[in-house]
C-alpha cells in the first residue's frame, strides 16, 4: 500500500498550532526540511502541499484569525516549499498543489518540468479547479466560475500542459561535443492550440520531464471530478465519513477508469486518515481528547464553512443545516451530510465535529491503526492511504517510530523505496510520448455524446 502524508505550507489543520507539541516553524525553511526527512524516514512516497489562492472570509465575513482560524491561514507558496523539502532529501515523492482555474498551463508546465528535472522525477501536481469565491475575487472575477466551466476549463489545461510536457522527444536533446550537435530540432514540436480557453503556440522551453508527465493528483468527487480524474489522474485523494462510502467511491472511481481505456491498478486511491498513536488504546484515546478539547466551535464551523464555500452564519447555527445547492468541495459535503444525518445534529455541533474529526477512525496503537489500514485494504476502499497530523512535526514523527515500523513488519508497505521516480515507487507506468491524445480523444467523445 501507499503512504502520502498531507502538510500544510502553514499551521497544520483546525488547531494544529495549538498542540502543546506543535513546532512553531511554518514560516520557516528547517521546519519543512526536517518535516521532509522524518517522512523518508518513515518510507512514505509521497508529501502532498495543499493550496488555497486567498484568505477565506468563510464565516460571517471576518478576517479575525480567531474566527478564521480553521482554513490553514496563513498559507506559504506550496512550490518553494517543495523544492526545499526536495533539497533535503533524496527519495521522497514531492506534490505541490496548483489550480487549474488561476494558472496559465505555460507558467505550471514549465514550472513542474523544472521541478521535475532538479529532483529526477520525484514531482507530483495536485490538480484542482478552486473551490471558492475569494479565490475568484483575487483574479478578476466576483464569483468562482460554475462546476462544469470549472472542469471544461481544467480538461483544456490539462491537454495543452500534457502536450506541452510531451513537446520534447526523450532524445531530443544530444549534446555530443565531439560532434557539436546539441539537439535535433526535428524532434521538437510546436503545439499551436488555440482553445475557448487557452491559445499556445509551444514548444516548452524545458526538455520532456523525467517522469514523462509528474505524478498528476486529483481530488474531486461531484460526477464531473470524478470523470475528470478517471481521464486524468495517476493518484485520487478522498476523504469519507465511513467504511461504506469510501468503499463505494472506490468502486465507481475503478469503473470509471476501466471505461476510459485505463488500467483500474494505474490510479492509486488514497482515502485520508488522521492518525493518533499512543502505546495503547488508553494513551491514543486520552490524546484525541486532548487534541478534540483544543478546538474551538468557531474554529470547526470556519473550516467547514470554509470548504463547503458558504457563509454558514446565514442559517440558524443552533437548528440542523438545510441542503446545500451548489457547494465548493463536493467530497466534503457528502461527509457533513452522511454524519448530520446519522447523529442527528445542529450545525454548530456539526462544526465542532468538523473541526477535530480524524478521518478513516485511525486512533489507537500502532496495532490498532495497523489493523484498521489493513481492514480498509482488504475492504477495497483503498490503495494506501493520505496521513494527515494533528500537529506538525511531532505526530508524523510519531507515525514514523510507531506504525510505519508494525506496517513494514505486516509486509503492507515496501521496505525502504525501490525506484528512482515517484511513478516507480507508485508502481505507475511512465507515459509515453503522446499519451495526451488517448486521454483528449476521451474528451472529445464526451462531448459528442453529450
Ligand atoms: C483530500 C482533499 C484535498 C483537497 N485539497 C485541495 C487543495 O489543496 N486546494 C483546493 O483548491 N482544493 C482541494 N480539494 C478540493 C478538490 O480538489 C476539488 O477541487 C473540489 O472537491 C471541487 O471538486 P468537486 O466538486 O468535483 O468535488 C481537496 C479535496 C479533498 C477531498
Amino acid at each position: 500500500m501507499h503512504l502520502a502524508a498531507f502538510l500544510n505550507a502553514g499551521p497544520q489543520g483546525t488547531v494544529g498550532w495549538r498542540h502543546p507539541q506543535a513546532a512553531d516553524g511554518f514560516l520557516t525553511a528547517s521546519h519543512y526540511a526536517h518535516t521532509a526527512r522524518v517522512l523518508e524516514q518513515a518510507g512514505f512516497d509521497f508529501a502532498f502541499v495543499p493550496d488555497s489562492l486567498a484568505v477565506p472570509r468563510s464565516l460571517g465575513d471576518s478576517f479575525d484569525p480567531a474566527v478564521q482560524w480553521g482554513t490553514g491561514t496563513p498559507r506559504l507558496d506550496p512550490i518553494p516549499v517543495i523544492t526545499i523539502m526536495a533539497a533535503a532529501t533524496t527519495h521522497l515523492g514531492l506534490a505541490a498543489t496548483s489550480s487549474t482555474g488561476y494558472q496559465e498551463p505555460y507558467n505550471l508546465a514549465r514550472t513542474f518540468a523544472t521541478l521535475d528535472h532538479l529532483t529526477a522525477g520525484r514531482i507530483g501536481w495536485n490538480v484542482v479547479t478552486s473551490f471558492q469565491d475569494a479565490e475568484a475575487r483575487n483574479f478578476g472575477q466576483d464569483r468562482l466560475p460554475g462546476r462544469d466551466a470549472r472542469y471544461e476549463r481544467a480538461e483544456e489545461f490539462l491537454e495543452v500542459t500534457t502536450r506541452l510536457w510531451d513537446s520534447w522527444s526523450d532524445d531530443a536533446l544530444i549534446r555530443d561535443k565531439a560532434s557539436g550537435v546539441f539537439g535535433r530540432p526535428d524532434r521538437v514540436e510546436a503545439l499551436d492550440h488555440r482553445g475557448p480557453y487557452f491559445s499556445v503556440a509551444g514548444p516548452l522551453g524545458v526538455p520532456r520531464p523525467p517522469q514523462g508527465y509528474p505524478v498528476i493528483i486529483q481530488a474531486g468527487a461531484s460526477p464531473s471530478g470524478r470523470d475528470f480524474a478517471a481521464r486524468w489522474a495517476d493518484v485520487i485523494f478522498c476523504s469519507h465519513e465511513s467504511l461504506d462510502s469510501a468503499v463505494d467511491f472506490y468502486r465507481d472511481i475503478k469503473r470509471r477508469v476501466a471505461a476510459r481505456g485505463r488500467d483500474p491498478e494505474h490510479v492509486k486511491v488514497l482515502p485520508a486518515a488522521t492518525t493518533v498513536v499512543g502505546r495503547d488504546r488508553g494513551e491514543a484515546r486520552a490524546k484525541h481528547e486532548a487534541f478534540v478539547d483544543l478546538v474551538t466551535p468557531e474554529a470547526g464551523l470556519s473550516r467547514m464553512a470554509y470548504h463547503v464555500n458558504v457563509d454558514l452564519t446565514r442559517y440558524d447555527l443552533d437548528g440542523p443545516l438545510p441542503p446545500l445547492a451548489e457547494v465548493g468541495v463536493e467530497g466534503h459535503y457528502r461527509e457533513i451530510v452522511e454524519f448530520a444525518e446519522r447523529e442527528r445534529l445542529t450545525i454548530r455541533q456539526i462544526g465542532r465535529w468538523y473541526g477535530a474529526r480524524t478521518e478513516g477512525d485511525m486512533v489507537g496503537s500502532a496495532t490498532d491503526i495497523a489493523d484498521t489500514m489493513e481492514r480498509w485494504l482488504d475492504a477495497g476502499a483503498a490503495d494506501g492511504f493520505m496521513i494527515q497530523a494533528t500537529h506538525v512535526p511531532t505526530a508524523f514523527e510519531e507515525f514514523a517510530v510507531a506504525v510505519a515500523p508494525e506496517l513494514r513488519r505486516r509486509g503492507l508497505v515496501r521496505d525502504g523505496y525501490r525506484g528512482d521516480t515517484l511513478r516507480d515507487n507508485l508502481g505507475l507506468p511512465r507515459p509515453a510520448r503522446g499519451e495526451w491524445r488517448a486521454r483528449a480523444a476521451s474528451t472529445a467523445q464526451k462531448a459528442a455524446t453529450r
